[in-house]
């Protein structure tokens, strides 16, 4: 069976976007391969960030994993198989640092610390940041890596990485891993639709999927539609978002009907709005009772998670063997 791997950093909520842009496909692709979803909490400290809040998002987004689907023996967390970073150093040592700095996630977030006067705490990590992420793949030589457009590169540079390794040292040993793109196109903000939803705009921009149904109603009510500057005949991308999430819920029938109104220049905003709350709120509920049993079962689950990370750790402490025999280094006997 081919295998697949991918992680989710552990940013404290999870959005629409991610879900729709990379949960939901993960959880389906289990059925078809053997599945490794890591919640990769080393690659969290590239970025200023506080120790007891990464232990807390750690936590949080492997319940949420769960919760929407993730089978608890196909979740890790990165830190419970320090293998990874073992490996990211071999990797590195095959990385040239010219490579490295054409990564344009890198540059995108050392911009951001600059711009905020944080110069100084652009970090050798941040930098190294693409070799923990080839490490992470290659160490269960996985063949197929699902994740989102973003990150084609970082993909790219992994299996660059890969070919170095096997003819360096004399054999096809890595796999190259291939990228699953999603189908679903961006989600975009409901509070300026022109972004795509993300956590780092604030909280209007985007739409929790643990999030309070209310909550969600009222954002959905009062999402942007036109932004006046749309040509006119073309559907402004508010409204096009709105038709994406039914899209996205799979209410095609809600879908199909609003789109014939649309058509015959008959759709009112509020009735589309309301179809997308009604069909949001309905996706979510299962979830969050979901994850409402989860957290009344706090100590067993984290306990589930700690032993599946264990189970996955000896795939990557066979690999390392490995790797330490192929490389010139030793290993204990
Ligand atoms: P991030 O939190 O931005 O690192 O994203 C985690 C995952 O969610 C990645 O696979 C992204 O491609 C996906 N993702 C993030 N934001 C969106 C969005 N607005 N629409 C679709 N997918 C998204
Ligand atoms: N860099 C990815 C992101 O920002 C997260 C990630 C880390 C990842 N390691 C990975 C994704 C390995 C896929 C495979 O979304």
């Amino acid at each position: 069976m081919k295998n697949i791997l991918s992680g989710i950093q552990p940013t404290g909520d999870l959005h629409l976007g991610n879900y729709f842009g990379a949960v939901q496909n993960w959880v389906r692709l289990q059925d078809a391969y053997e599945c490794r979803f890591g919640v990769v909490d080393y690659h969290s400290m590239t970025m200023p960030y506080k120790a007891e809040q990464l232990r807390e998002n750690t936590w949080k987004m492997a319940f949420y994993l769960l919760a929407c689907g993730i089978k608890p023996e196909n979740l890790f967390v990165q830190s419970l198989v320090p293998e990874h970073v073992e490996l990211a150093w071999v990797l590195g040592c095959l990385t040239s640092y010219g490579e490295l700095t054409r990564m344009t996630q890198f540059k995108d977030k050392s911009d951001q610390l600059r711009e905020t006067d944080k110069e100084s705490l652009v970090s050798a990590g941040l930098f190294l940041y693409p070799v923990l992420q080839a490490a992470d793949i290659l160490i269960y030589h996985a063949d197929y890596v699902p994740v989102g457009k973003d990150q084609e590169q970082h993909l790219e540079l992994s299996r660059n990485i890969a070919q170095r390794f096997n003819y360096q040292f004399g054999k096809e040993y890595f796999v190259h891993p291939e990228p699953l793109f999603t189908e679903t196109p961006k989600i975009l903000s409901p509070a300026d639709p022109n972004k795509k939803m993300s956590k780092s705009l604030g909280e209007k921009h985007y739409i929790n999927l643990f999030g309070d149904e209310d909550r969600v109603r009222k954002q959905i009510k009062s999402a942007v539609t036109d932004t006046g500057d749309t040509p006119s005949g073309e559907m402004s991308p508010g409204v096009k978002n709105l038709f994406e999430l039914l899209r996205a819920c799979n209410n095609l029938a809600a879908h199909d009907a609003l789109m014939g109104d649309y058509q015959a220049g008959a759709l009112k905003y509020s009735d589309l709005k309301e179809a997308v709350a009604d069909t949001i709120v309905s996706l979510i509920h299962p979830l969050r009772e979901r994850l409402a049993e989860l957290n009344a079962d706090k100590r067993n689950v984290k306990a589930q998670i700690q032993d599946s990370s264990v189970e996955i750790r000896k795939r990557a402490q066979q690999t390392m063997r490995e790797v330490r025999e192929l490389t010139g280094l030793l290993n204990l006997k």
